[in-house]
């Protein structure tokens, strides 16, 4: 395959900056958006030395900075990765999840669109399944109710970006991630509990009942399932306007397991304390995809879900650092 030219927005977060970097590790042109709020330059130290790397602050709410950046760029990639993350906070800013993820959205489809761009990947998230009724939750499941602001503006996302493929001649993927761990990790709960074990390790207050079911997938792992698909696009073997795609662990682990394997971990032995409830906050939901149409691909985890949250807890007690955010 040919070197191809890759638009990351949100290329200096978590998960983005880890994609810069395959990218670039397979000799490939890339362009990162970011505003940095959350996006750190840290996390794109070794991205900044590449030639074939170049970074554009910038915000995906203002429509001319990323018109702007598009059109210089011409990209034959848009992976759209750039968000507001925060699940929780949805209901204390109500509008910033419309306004980054649904309306950001719609200004990096108009300004792909302008810039000639058909190809796009989009990072979606399994909290667009609302509270399913099915486990594992395949990507055809009922059309959800939503829980939170956060799945509700990452739905309206996805629903732009199959209009633009449709009306505009576009081929997109979108991907529903479960919770994503690794180097770079800087929010959820494996970021919550080290955070709060490292303050006091003598207990540890865990939201709901501990009993709620979560997956946890290996960046690592989510990298080589990014890139299959894009493969299998340059391949011609994917040709839909619009392809949805599960991704995550095929295994689970309960809340308060995780925790205990945490704490384990950190060498420290807290109380555990719940405030009760089967969820930790509205939205907070069980989660576990069903990852056949993925895998029928040929992609598969090769990261157990254990290790991935032992990796997480390994970098973040290197980066302490990080541990200072809210
Ligand atoms: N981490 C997970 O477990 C997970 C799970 C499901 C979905 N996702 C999705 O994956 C994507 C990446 O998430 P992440 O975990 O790396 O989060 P992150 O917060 O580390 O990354 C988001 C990046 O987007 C940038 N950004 C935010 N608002 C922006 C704006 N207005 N303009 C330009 N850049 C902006 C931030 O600075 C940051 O670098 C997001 O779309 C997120 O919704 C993540």
């Amino acid at each position: 395959m040919d070197n191809m030219k890759f638009f990351v927005t949100g290329g200096a977060g978590f998960i983005g900056s880890n994609f810069c970097d395959h990218l670039l590790g397979m000799g490939h042109e890339v362009v990162c958006f970011d505003d940095l709020s959350t996006g750190r330059e840290f996390f794109m130290q070794d991205a900044l030395k590449d030639k074939h790397f170049r970074f554009i602050k910038g915000d995906i709410q203002k429509f001319e900075e990323i018109n702007g950046a598009l059109q210089e760029s011409k990209p034959d990639w848009v992976i759209h990765l750039a968000a507001n993350a925060d699940v929780r906070g949805g209901l204390k800013q109500p509008r910033k999840d419309l306004d980054v993820n649904t309306i950001g959205t719609w200004n990096v489809l108009e300004s792909a669109k302008n810039a000639g761009v058909k190809k796009i990947l989009f990072s979606s998230t399994s909290a667009a399944y609302g509270a399913p009724a099915i486990f594992p939750t395949p990507e055809n499941a009922p059309f959800p109710e939503q829980t939170s602001l956060y799945g509700a503006s990452k739905a309206a996302g996805e629903g732009l970006v199959s209009a633009y493929s449709h009306g505009y001649g576009m081929t997109s993927i979108v991907f529903r991630f479960v919770s994503i761990v690794g180097a770079r990790y800087t929010h959820g709960h494996v970021f919550d509990f080290v955070k709060k074990l490292k303050q006091d390790p003598s207990r540890l207050e865990i939201l709901g009942d501990g009993e709620l079911v979560k997956s946890y997938l290996h960046v690592q792992d989510l990298m080589r399932g990014l890139w299959l698909t894009i493969e299998r696009v340059e391949d011609g073997l994917i040709k839909d306007a619009f392809s949805v795609f599960n991704i995550g662990n095929d295994s689970s682990i309960i809340i308060k397991k995780s925790a205990a394997l945490i704490a384990k971990r950190m060498n420290v032995t807290p109380d555990f304390t719940y405030t009760g409830g089967k969820r930790g906050w509205i939205g907070d939901e069980r989660v576990e995809l069903d990852t056949t149409k993925l895998r029928s691909l040929g992609w598969q985890a090769e990261h157990p879900l254990e290790q991935g949250i032992l990796d997480t807890v390994d970098y973040l007690l290197h980066h302490p650092d990080l541990l200072v955010r809210d």
